[in-house]
């Protein structure tokens, strides 16, 4: 794991930002995995902002997102294909037919679970994804005791999940209980790994994916067995390591 200490979030996103926009200049037809959260804002107004002011361009770019609740429809302001519209999407010049962000309103999830992963193949599988963390060390919406041999999959979210994310609802009560997420395995197939981190709510979290052991009970350890991850992080989130 190489790990990139920040001093300041804008630092964490400005150098994220960089890594990303690199490597869609040498390969304008990049598979780029995206993730949700407040921890990735930041990084997405630096690529909108590149983009307005020099014109990098993602008009061959496909994107994956991770994740997405189960239920909320795609125009719901909670759910993470309305995020990623108002977050990125419709600031840059990728052909929104081109994203790909999880149906958590599909009739049939189990169908929908094996089209994502489908949809990943096609593409040639993933060239850089972007991960957050969660504090109980979930990637994506993989909650602890997710096998490591998971692929895209139906989620009970934990107690610890709702109410962290219930901020960005307006009652507790309308944090949906389940989500569609990407797999541990389907991660540890992407080519290359960014995790951000920021803030001292994420420190405990980064010290254990760090120093701890590689289990599934703590779903960030999988990327221990990654080859290519990169932890981009402030020094808040880094304070215990
Ligand atoms: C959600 C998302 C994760 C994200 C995590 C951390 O649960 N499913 O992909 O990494 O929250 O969010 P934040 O960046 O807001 O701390």
């Amino acid at each position: 794991m190489n790990i990139i200490r920040t001093s300041s979030y804008e630092e964490m996103s400005m150098q994220a930002a960089k890594i990303i926009i690199k490597q869609v200049k040498n390969n304008p037809a990049l598979t780029l995995g995206l993730a949700t959260g407040s921890t990735p804002i930041g990084l997405y107004k630096e690529l909108i902002n590149d983009h307005h002011n020099n014109g990098t361009s993602y008009k061959d770019v496909h994107t994956i997102n991770l994740d997405e609740y189960i239920g909320l429809p795609k125009d719901n302001p909670s759910s993470y294909h309305f995020f990623m519209k108002h977050q990125l999407f419709n600031y840059i010049d990728l052909p929104i037919e081109q994203t790909n962000v999880p149906n958590g309103t599909a009739e049939d999830l189990e169908r929908e679970c094996e089209r994502y992963e489908e949809k990943i193949r096609q593409l040639g599988g993933i060239d850089l994804q972007i991960l957050g963390i969660g504090q109980n060390g979930h990637i994506g919406f993989n909650e602890p005791g997710t096998s490591f041999e998971s692929r895209t999959h139906i989620v009970q979210l934990t107690e610890n999940t709702i109410e962290v994310n219930s901020r960005f609802f307006n009652t507790i009560d309308e944090v949906p209980t389940k989500s569609i997420t990407m797999g541990i395995q389907t991660i540890l197939e992407c080519k290359e790994i960014i995790l951000l981190a920021s803030g001292a709510s994420k420190a405990k979290a980064i010290a254990r994916m760090i120093n701890g052991p590689v289990s599934e009970e703590f779903p960030a350890s999988c990327l221990k067995k990654h080859p290519n991850v990169t932890i981009i992080a402030d020094s808040d989130a880094l304070q215990l390591v």
